[in-house]
């Protein structure tokens, strides 16, 4: 196959990030997609309805003129959020999911949420509401091993929370293991999982080819490839619950280059492509618009885009950097070869 169009597809997960970085990384997002789930994780938490809606602002104010791109905002959830929160949440209408980080488990963690027990009132609220709770998935506790600990925090808090509270719609995002593919193919109805490009594309092998690598470091860690090969059979599955979330998520050269490097691989530039090679190599294009395009509309309850989009086999080599602000962005395959490119509205 040498060119595929399909139906606009969105973003169901992705780091914009705010100020300058914000406004270099969303054109590439925007060129896209059509709608992103923005994550809240700015070194400011988006904790309310109120931060929501300026930080909305901000993303609108620095689109690319002609852009058609909504952001679908979410919120943080905290030891002390209420479900007066939720309610207002839900009526603001731009509020599509509210973000469970684990106290601690990744990048701007530290306000997430410390023992789930405490919050039956907000998770009766977002039931009731038909809010989604979007979820990273990893167990903080200490001594778990970095590689167990989605398979732990799945089975021991998330898996009785969704007993809990029947009703809860629940994204699994960026799943990362054959186990958390079983999770979602055998759950209750209401729960998704999102795969990043990068869990369908490599194992952990790739953070230590030659040397060690930061730029493919992020939570949660890459894996065997035993579950590589899970997540992409179930991505390419054409079952609903699975669907597309980038993850991508921009640090400057200097923070990912470091003795202590942050954990969050920049993928927005070439996100449909590197999900089109993935499919190609299942010999399953013809799944990727299901993937891509519907089935996280369907369970957002959006509508599916009237518009399409359309990729065609051709290389093209990814630029060793991006501008970043005052520094530097390392783009996923910096310097290295994309075999599909987007026919129209690529990124700048
Ligand atoms: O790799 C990651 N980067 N995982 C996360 O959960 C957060 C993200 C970030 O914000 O950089
Ligand atoms: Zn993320």
């Amino acid at each position: 196959m040498t060119s595929l169009t399909l139906r606009r597809p969105d973003d169901w997960h992705v780091h914009l990030r705010d100020g300058a970085a914000l406004a270099a990384v969303l054109p590439f997002t925007a060129a896209q997609f059509g709608r992103a789930i923005v994550m809240p994780n700015l070194s400011v938490p988006i904790t309310t309805t109120a931060l929501a809606e300026g930080y909305r602002s901000r993303i609108r104010a620095a689109l690319p003129k002609g852009a058609h791109f909504e952001p679908l905002m979410t919120l943080y959830l905290t030891d002390s959020t209420t479900a007066q929160e939720i309610d207002r949440a839900k009526a603001a209408g731009f509020v599509h999911g509210v973000k469970l980080y684990p106290a601690g488990a990744t990048t701007h963690s530290n306000a997430g949420v410390t023992d789930l027990g405490r919050l039956s009132g907000v998770f009766a609220a977002m039931e009731s509401a038909g809010m989604p709770l979007l979820v990273h998935g990893e167990s903080t506790a200490a001594g778990v091993d970095v590689f167990d600990r989605e398979q732990v925090f799945l089975d021991q808090e998330l898996a009785p929370l969704c007993t809990r509270f029947p009703g809860l719609k629940v994204v699994v995002e960026h799943i990362t293991t054959a186990h958390a593919v079983d999770f979602v193919r055998g759950a209750r109805a209401g729960i998704a999982g999102t795969i990043t490009p990068q869990h369908l594309l490599h194992n952990r092998n790739a953070l230590f080819t030659g040397g060690i690598r930061p730029h493919y470091y992020c939570l949660p860690i890459l894996k065997r490839e035993r579950d590589r090969q899970a997540l992409l059979a179930a991505a390419i599955s054409g079952n609903p619950r699975f669907f597309l979330g980038t993850d991508s998520a921009p640090h400057e050269r200097g923070a990912k280059e470091s003795a202590c490097g942050c954990a969050g691989m920049f993928t927005a530039h070439a996100a449909l492509e590197l999900y089109a090679e993935a499919f190609e190599s299942a010999a399953h294009l013809d799944r990727l618009e299901g993937f891509a395009s519907h089935f996280g509309a369907d369970f957002y309850a959006l509508p599916r885009h009237a518009d399409q989009v359309t990729l065609v086999k051709q290389n093209w080599t990814a630029p060793a950097t991006y501008g970043f602000g005052a520094g530097r962005l390392v783009p996923y395959r910096a310097g290295e070869n994309i075999s599909w490119r987007l026919a129209k509205g690529a990124g700048p």
